[in-house]
């Protein structure tokens, strides 16, 4: 094959060390109007620094305000970043031959990070913020188990205790992500847990409680709130972990270029929003200022846990308890516990309030789809493109596959790009029950909804 061929055949495009983002892309600048106060619930006016300081560092509750478009990217974090990033970008020419589609796809991979998926990229930004400040401990909760194991690396690193919250029902179906958690170092429990109020609290109501990210959430809050060593880590919903993930969407940005594209559909998964919008913000950007007015952002979440497409857009807490500042999102209600599906991270009430902001304003689409078609989506992934997605991923490479079988039957050509946001090595036993024809679809669950809305919290702004 000659040079020009190889070119029009490649399949990676891999960017040097030196490409590296040195700057996140920050989308508050860019809103026509500013996002939602989060509400003190106590007093029902919007939050200052100091309420927030019992759980961050003052560095990350700058920047979770921050109106700045560009906020650089200490070399210290770039240095950790540059283990794995940039990731590569695939054109998924296997996938698009076996669907017989004039589409182009691409993924942004980010599986490849030490821990397996996106997370990492915040962890370490977080870790490091929290050391400079003197922190000496950090606590979080865990779905899956991505964040989780993120987080104890980056712990890791920085020389930081790390205890982790871990969603029972995860804890119990993925006891290798615990292992990979106490390699680096931290300590993982199952939650709801007898080590905290909130954790005894929901155990007294239901001693088998599968958990959720909201409860683990309590628990992680309520731990760092009483200790003056420690503070909590959040993996996703917050303006800054979101920001934090921009790397994402900067790279696939510079690598469609090398490829000569340009993406029409962008597409990633959402349990708090934080991978989607890493991929999707920056692009979002060009939409926001009118450069790609055409331009589709797609957020896919489970129909077993489906906030976007029919949560309610009002206050409500972040964790099922109630110790969280109330923020404006789509929510199922604070204590709404989803089914035990397989994309543990993707088991949340509620959801960025950027996400939700942009979904409200028309910027951005949502999408719902069910576990089984999901797991088709992966299987047919894994045995074109090599590559066993996580189950979370695996609702964008659902939606990625539907949007090229689209452009089949109307025969048009459109550049599909989604995030792979980790592997799913892990997650077997899932394919397992999959393969063995045990995974179930589990409906919305319109009625226990019904019942979780009943107890959103009042607030009037
Ligand atoms: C691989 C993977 N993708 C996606 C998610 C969902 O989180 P977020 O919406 O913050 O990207 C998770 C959460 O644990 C995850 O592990």
């Amino acid at each position: 094959m000659d040079r020009s061929a190889a070119v029009i055949h490649r399949t990676k495009y891999c960017l040097d060390e030196e490409d590296l983002p040195t700057q996140w892309y920050n989308i508050q600048a860019d809103l026509k109007t500013p996002a939602p106060p989060v509400i003190h619930p106590g007093t029902g006016q919007p939050i200052g620094p100091q309420d927030l300081m019992p759980l961050f560092p003052m560095a990350l509750i700058q920047q979770e305000v921050s109106q700045e478009r560009w906020i650089d990217i200490p070399e210290r974090i770039r240095d950790i970043l540059r283990l794995w990033r940039p990731t590569p970008l695939f054109r998924a020419r296997r996938l698009e031959k076996a669907i017989d589609t004039p589409a182009h796809i691409y993924y942004k991979y980010e599986g490849i990070s030490p821990a397996g998926s996106h997370k990492p990229n915040t962890a370490v930004a977080q870790a490091y913020y929290n050391k400079v400040e003197g922190v000496a401990r950090l606590t979080t909760e865990t779905g899956a188990g991505q964040w989780g194991s993120a987080l104890a690396m980056a712990c890791s690193f920085f020389d930081l205790q790390c205890k982790v919250y871990m969603v029972r029902v995860s804890y119990e179906q993925k006891p290798y992500r615990r292992s990979m958690m106490e390699t680096w170092g931290a300590q993982v429990v199952p939650s709801p847990s007898p080590d905290t109020q909130a954790g005894r609290k929901v155990l007294a109501q239901d001693p088998s409680s599968p958990g959720s990210l909201g409860i683990a959430i309590s628990e992680a809050v309520e731990d760092a709130a009483r200790r003056d060593d420690t503070r909590y880590s959040l993996g996703s919903v917050l303006n800054h972990v979101l920001m934090h993930q921009t790397v994402i969407g900067l790279e696939a940005k510079k690598q469609l270029q090398q490829a000569d594209d340009e993406a029409d559909i962008v597409i990633g998964c959402v349990g708090g929003g934080s991978n989607f919008s890493g991929l999707s913000f920056p692009f979002a950007a060009d939409k926001l200022l009118g450069t790609k007015a055409q331009l589709r952002l797609i957020a896919v979440e489970p129909t077993a846990c489906p906030s976007l497409t029919k949560g309610k857009y009002v206050y409500d807490f972040g964790d099922t308890v109630g110790l969280t500042p109330l923020v404006k999102m789509h929510t199922l209600g604070h204590t709404f516990v989803p089914a035990p599906l397989h994309a543990g991270g993707l088991r949340y009430h509620g959801m960025a309030p950027l996400v939700c902001k942009l979904y409200d304003e028309g910027v951005i689409e949502a999408v719902a789809v069910p576990q089984l078609a999901t797991f088709q989506a992966a299987l047919q992934f894994a045995r074109t493109e090599g590559i066993i997605p996580a189950p979370e991923a695996a609702h964008a490479v659902r939606v990625a596959i539907d949007a090229a079988f689209r452009c089949k039957e109307e025969g048009t050509q459109r550049t599909i790009l989604f995030n792979l946001s980790g592997h799913g090595h892990f997650d077997l036993g899932a394919y397992e029950s999959f393969l063995a024809g045990k995974l179930q679809d589990y409906d919305y669950p319109a009625e226990k909804v019904g019942e979780a809305l009943r107890h959103l919290p009042h607030v009037s702004v």
